[in-house]
């Protein structure tokens, strides 16, 4: 039985005072939620002081990105120790704006997924297609190419750990959200090529998030189908209220 795991991506938004407000406000909400992993990924600057308020907490830290090399000339990036010393226990990667506008490709995601396994880091490894590419047919070329690749570095024994999340870039922010059955029909496709990769058992332990304009509303839904194990939240981990309903939909 997966553990349904439930993530607010913050994207580029908050102050070091808004995230301790938001994070402030979510504990006690969730604080009696069961059966449900849950993590929040605020931006660097923000790790820190979230990391202070989420001590004790069924909150988990992650960062947004993480680097592939271990220290040194590496300007702009923050390595694995760096965010293993804040406090981060997981770590996105790969995500689609990082893609679309950073340059991220398949390979560097790759390299951060095993900097990440080797340092104990869980990574959550962003895969989706675009509507050109969906309304072009090729939507399981694109999302079950960017996972072959993306997990390349990743040993059969350590797959388990691993979590994907399966975001559309046409949902994105866009109120466009997957319907249930979109949205299980590639989840089943990715779980069943997690299974030629890593072996049946553990693709069934592998957590599937869907992400793209996940909402209270929808949440129940999405969550209700066989594949898919949780959400990467983005705009609606930003308001206290409409997270805490997220993540109580997933043991609703
Ligand atoms: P939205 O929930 O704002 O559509 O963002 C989804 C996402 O990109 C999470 O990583």
């Amino acid at each position: 039985m997966r553990k349904p795991f439930i993530a607010g991506n913050w994207k580029m938004n908050n102050t070091r005072a808004e995230a301790r407000e938001l994070v402030t406000a979510l504990k006690p909400l969730v604080a009696s939620v069961d059966g449900v992993e849950i993590a929040v990924a605020p931006t660097f600057t923000c790790l820190q002081d979230v990391a202070e308020l989420l001590k004790g907490s069924n909150i988990e830290l992650s960062s947004q990105n993480i680097s592939y090399a271990a220290k040194g000339a590496y300007t702009g990036e923050i390595s694995a120790d760096m965010l293993k010393d804040v406090g981060c226990s997981h770590a996105i990667i790969g995500h689609s704006e990082r893609r679309q506008y950073f340059g991220e490709t398949d390979e560097s995601v790759s390299k951060r997924v095993r900097a990440a396994l080797d340092n104990g880091i869980v990574p959550i490894v962003c895969i989706g297609e675009s509507l050109d590419e969906r309304e072009a047919g090729k939507t399981f070329d694109v999302v079950l190419g960017q996972l072959v690749n993306g997990l390349s570095s990743v040993k059969r024994e350590e797959s388990a750990t691993v979590v994907i999340a399966y975001e559309p870039v046409w949902a994105i922010g866009t109120g466009k959200t997957a319907t249930p059955e979109q949205a299980q029909e590639v989840h089943a496709a990715i779980r069943a090529k997690l299974a030629e990769l890593f072996g049946q058992d553990n693709a069934d332990a592998i957590r599937l998030q869907y992400g793209g304009s996940v909402k209270a509303s929808n949440a129940r839904e999405l969550l209700g189908q066989k594949d898919i194990d949780g959400a990467l939240v983005g705009g609606a981990s930003l308001k206290a209220d409409d997270f805490a309903a997220i993540i109580k939909a997933a043991v609703a």
